[in-house]
């Protein structure tokens, strides 16, 4: 399904709300407060408004929003900038016609075009390498909490973006870890 995807307005705030507890309502895995989470994270220093996107079917209606924020890959004193990919959502009687993927592909090219090298995530193992996700292990990138290994991932937004960088993810306060 078409959509059209654009940036965000504060406008969008109470409908995003909305679709983001929507779609994972009835998720068993979902702690059930996602759309809180993205309401901490866009008064957050990780918090950049251009990747923080909507998708809008032609009559105006958001039936999807993806959230990129910033983190660090941390090892040894040394520190590289990357994002995480948290959350996507679409809403439940949106989903399955590839809303979803549009938002990612979407996000990854504002995000190369801002300078970010690459994009970390935790999620299905299913789902994200068909945009070129990888596992972090492949990388020595490490979640600063326990994580199946095949749940974790990242993206390179170019070739060698991730040359010489391994270590551990540090999240913004923000997530409440
Ligand atoms: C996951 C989600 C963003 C995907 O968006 P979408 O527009 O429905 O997905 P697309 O149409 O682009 O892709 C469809 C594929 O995604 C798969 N998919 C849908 N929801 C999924 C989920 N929760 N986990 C894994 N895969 C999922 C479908 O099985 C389908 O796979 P196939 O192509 O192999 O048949 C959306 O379904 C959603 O909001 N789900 C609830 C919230 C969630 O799980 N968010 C991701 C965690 S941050």
């Amino acid at each position: 399904m078409k959509v059209h995807i654009h940036q965000e307005a504060e406008t969008d705030y109470p409908a995003v709300f909305d679709l983001v507890e929507k779609a994972f309502r009835s998720l068993e895995i979902s702690d059930h407060s996602e759309h809180h989470l993205v309401e901490r994270l866009r008064k957050s220093n990780a918090f950049v408004p251009e990747l923080s996107l909507v998708a809008c079917t032609d009559d105006g209606k958001i039936a999807g929003h993806i959230l990129l924020t910033k983190i660090k890959i941390e090892d040894e004193g040394k520190s590289h900038e990357s994002l995480i990919l948290a959350p996507v959502s679409v809403l439940p009687e949106f989903q399955n016609r590839g809303i979803g993927g549009q938002l990612i592909r979407a996000a990854h090219k504002k995000a190369l075009e801002l300078g970010f090298g690459s994009v970390v995530l935790v999620g299905h193992e299913n789902y994200y390498p068909r945009f070129g996700y990888e596992l972090c292990s492949k990388y020595a990138i490490r979640m600063p909490f326990e994580v199946p290994e095949q749940n974790c991932m990242v993206k390179e937004l170019f070739p060698g973006a991730l040359n010489k960088v391994a270590g551990t993810v540090q999240f913004d306060p923000a997530f409440g870890l």
